[in-house]
């Protein structure tokens, strides 16, 4: 992490302990203002939700309430930190499954009583949004962002720490949806999208072509849930051998990157913003980020990628946004308010206000 990240090289670095705890990944990270990222830990569900083909709520809960507080060990140690030398606690306080978010929500409300500290609830988007923040070089604001993950699909413009405005997003699937029901219909175990595009390499470009959902229509907004209907007529029309089936993740790989690529590159030109910034899981797709960083830097512009396991859901964005807030005067109370939703747009940049 960079000093410009943080807006400057403070006298007196703070230090946050985050929590993420939204939907399949528990994670725990202490990241500092002037040392960077101490430690970040993560336990992913992957495995005990695989067999029933998703996420299954309930479990999700049961099994944070099992991991998060040994993860707050492990990375305390890790960062060789002791609670008195903390300054907040962050949590993911939504969007997200109700039942996982009240997990986080209460290990980090109970810390910051015992430990009294401000406990500070941020919005999972905005952590991924500030994801980049934690490479060097990092991107400053204003910038464009491409949002792309497992829920979400969306264009916005970031204008500050808390000012985010949405120039456009999916009228159905997410891409990383896409990704993962795609890679089911072609038998692919959950989640999908990591092992779609593992066995879209052995694929052959153009063998298949599937449609470019609204890529033709001007605006922002994007359409995935069509590509299911032609995922499974091309994986019927023949017997599915090991080439075919290659074929047909590559060409929905492709698909969904050109329509990514395209509209965000048309959001760039119309901005007129020089800085685009990639978050959320699908920004660890590889083919994405290669097409991206291509056709960005031909406009003269910059591309930021956060690296692959920090697009993923993690606690080390959430520490950034904690810390970001925390460093603006945001002090948040111990109350246990989760929002399963939470527009991005409702955000707004921290004052002090909160901190009389
Ligand atoms: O941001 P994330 O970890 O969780 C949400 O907040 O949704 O995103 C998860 C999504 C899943 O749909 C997953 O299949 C997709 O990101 N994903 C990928 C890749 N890695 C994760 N999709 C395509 N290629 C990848 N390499
Ligand atoms: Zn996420």
């Amino acid at each position: 992490m960079s000093a410009r990240a943080l807006g400057h090289t403070a006298q007196h670095p703070m230090r946050v302990l985050a929590i993420e705890s939204s939907c399949d990944e528990s994670a725990v990270a202490v990241l500092d203002e002037s040392r960077g990222l101490l430690a970040h830990e993560l336990w992913s569900q992957i495995d005990l939700h695989r067999i029933y083909g998703g996420v299954v709520p309930e479990l999700a809960s049961r099994d944070h309430v099992k991991r998060l507080l040994p993860l707050v060990r492990t990375a305390l140690e890790a960062a060789a930190t002791r609670a008195d030398q903390l300054h907040g606690v962050a949590y993911t306080a939504g969007p997200g499954l109700t039942g996982a978010l009240l997990t986080g929500a209460a290990l980090a409300s109970a810390l910051a009583y015992g430990w009294r500290l401000p406990a500070i609830g941020i919005h999972h988007l905005e952590g991924h949004l500030l994801a980049p923040l934690l490479e060097t070089p990092a991107p400053g604001f204003p910038h464009l962002a491409l949002l792309v993950s497992g829920g979400h699909t969306m264009l916005i413009e970031a204008r500050a720490l808390g000012d985010y405005r949405l120039l456009g997003e999916t009228r159905d699937d997410a891409a990383g949806e896409a990704f993962d029901k795609s890679a089911k219909l072609l038998g692919l175990p959950y989640p999908g999208g990591p092992q779609l595009a593992a066995l879209a390499a052995a694929g052959r470009e153009n063998a298949i072509r599937l449609p470019r959902p609204m890529l033709d229509r001007p605006g922002y907004e994007f359409s995935f849930s069509g590509l299911k209907t032609a995922v499974l007529l091309a994986a019927r029309a023949q017997p599915l051998d090991d080439q075919r089936r290659a074929d047909i993740a590559r060409a929905v790989q492709d698909a969904i990157v050109d329509v990514l690529c395209t509209k965000a590159l048309r959001a760039l030109e119309a901005t007129g913003h020089t800085s685009l910034v990639v978050a959320g899981g699908v920004g660890a797709n590889q083919a994405l980020r290669a097409r991206l960083r291509e056709a960005v830097a031909a406009r003269g512009a910059q591309v930021y990628f956060p690296r692959s396991e920090f697009c993923t859901d993690n606690a080390a964005m959430i520490a950034m946004a904690g810390l970001l807030r925390l460093r603006a005067g945001e002090r948040g109370g111990l109350n246990l308010a989760v929002r399963a939703r939470w527009p991005l747009d409702e955000l707004r940049p921290p004052t002090d206000q909160e901190n009389p």
